[in-house]
């Protein structure tokens, strides 16, 4: 397979209504999920951490995505650091998961890491040069706090969207920054991470077909999308709102794979880490408006109905990665009236392909 042929076949300047997707050879080959790697992943934040997970000073969490893993740690001084998690003297990941410690300790060696990154002791190894320079600290990441997230910069030069600053409305009226963190799940799923992107950004296309217990809660024909920069917004009025609701869902993806789900009182996160061409797992992270969170039976039965929703989502993007794998699927089309905020998603993957030498 030649990518650069398989590259040109997505055209992102064709007008939606004669536009093709792009080829099943962007969701099921080793080459694909390669230059994702390298530029996809690279380029952008990624969720990191939930504020939750580092309110202590000496907290750290480790996160793995496309071959690469990084940490997040609070310092003794209660400072923020995102690190490489793979030690200097040879390359051991160090962490695995989230704990607290005053210290990083390679468990190959024992090589012994301050909170901020810095070498602190190599025990045993000798007189090496240069100790405490920079060969010897873990490299250092940006990383910023958004809403109740924590999200990790894999490059330097990639600053946050400055279009999400500006959903300070949203995030206000989700009352998101009091509410409490309840539950994370996870879900492996037989496909490749951008059909669970698309089946999000298909401007609620199937839902009524799919969800049939979500979309008795919706109004359907008033969904509506805006896409700007490197972010997908979907608002959909509420049929029974609640109170305090805003009167409307809305469902915020930030390129590339972090989703946001605001549906007073919930506010449901949600993360897809590929794990292989034609797979991917999600991460589901729920926070509930707080004197909500004590009640369990109310907790649970959400967390049922969203579970749910959940299988009805795997169950189909496994049919759209089989019916892919066939010979006779090539390339489909988009519905111009609803798929734009999935073409504005393919035409940043193409920018991110494009500036990998090798693409
Ligand atoms: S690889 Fe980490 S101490 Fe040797
Ligand atoms: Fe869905």
């Amino acid at each position: 397979m030649d990518v650069q042929t398989e590259l040109t076949r997505f055209d992102p300047e064709t007008p939606l209504e004669e536009a093709l997707t792009p080829p099943a050879s962007w969701y099921q080959s080793r080459v694909f999920s390669g230059l994702e790697r390298e530029t996809v992943f690279r380029r952008h934040p990624l969720m990191a951490a939930r504020d939750d997970q580092l309110e202590t000073t000496g907290s750290w969490v480790s996160m793995e995505l496309a071959e690469e893993s990084w940490l997040v740690t609070r310092d003794m001084k209660g400072k923020l650091h995102g690190l490489a998690n793979s030690c200097r003297h040879h390359g051991s990941r160090l962490c695995e998961g989230e704990g607290v410690g005053e210290a990083i300790v390679c468990p190959y060696h024992g090589w012994t890491y301050g909170l901020d990154g810095a070498l602190a002791a190599a025990p045993g190894a000798g007189a090496i040069k240069g100790l405490g320079g920079p060969d010897c600290r873990l490299p250092d990441f940006p990383v910023e706090e958004w809403g109740r997230l924590l999200l990790l910069h894999p490059s330097a030069g990639s600053p946050l969207d400055p279009g999400l600053k500006a959903m300070e409305t949203i995030l206000k009226e989700s009352g998101w920054q009091d509410a409490k963190w309840v539950a994370r799940r996870r879900y492996p799923m037989d496909c490749d991470w951008k059909v669970f992107v698309e089946n999000y950004l298909d401007g609620g296309y199937h839902v009524s077909r799919v969800h049939p217990g979500l979309a008795g809660g919706l109004e359907l024909p008033e969904y509506a999308t805006t896409w700007e920069e490197e972010w997908v917004l979907q608002t959909c009025p509420e049929s029974f709102p609640a109170m305090e609701s805003p009167g409307e869902v809305r469902y915020l993806w930030m390129h590339p794979n972090l989703m946001v789900n605001f549906q007073w009182p919930w506010v449901d996160v949600n993360f897809v880490i590929p794990t292989g061409p034609g797979r991917c797992e999600v991460v589901f992270d729920w926070w509930v408006e707080a004197s909500r969170a004590g009640d369990t039976r109310f907790v649970e039965s959400c967390l049922a109905a969203s579970d749910r929703v959940q299988a009805e989502d795997a169950s189909i993007c496994s049919r759209v990665q089989k019916g892919m794998r066939s010979a006779s699927y090539e390339q489909g089309r988009y519905s111009p009236a609803r798929e734009g905020g999935m073409r504005h998603f393919h035409r940043l993957l193409m920018e991110d392909f494009r500036s990998s030498a090798s693409a």
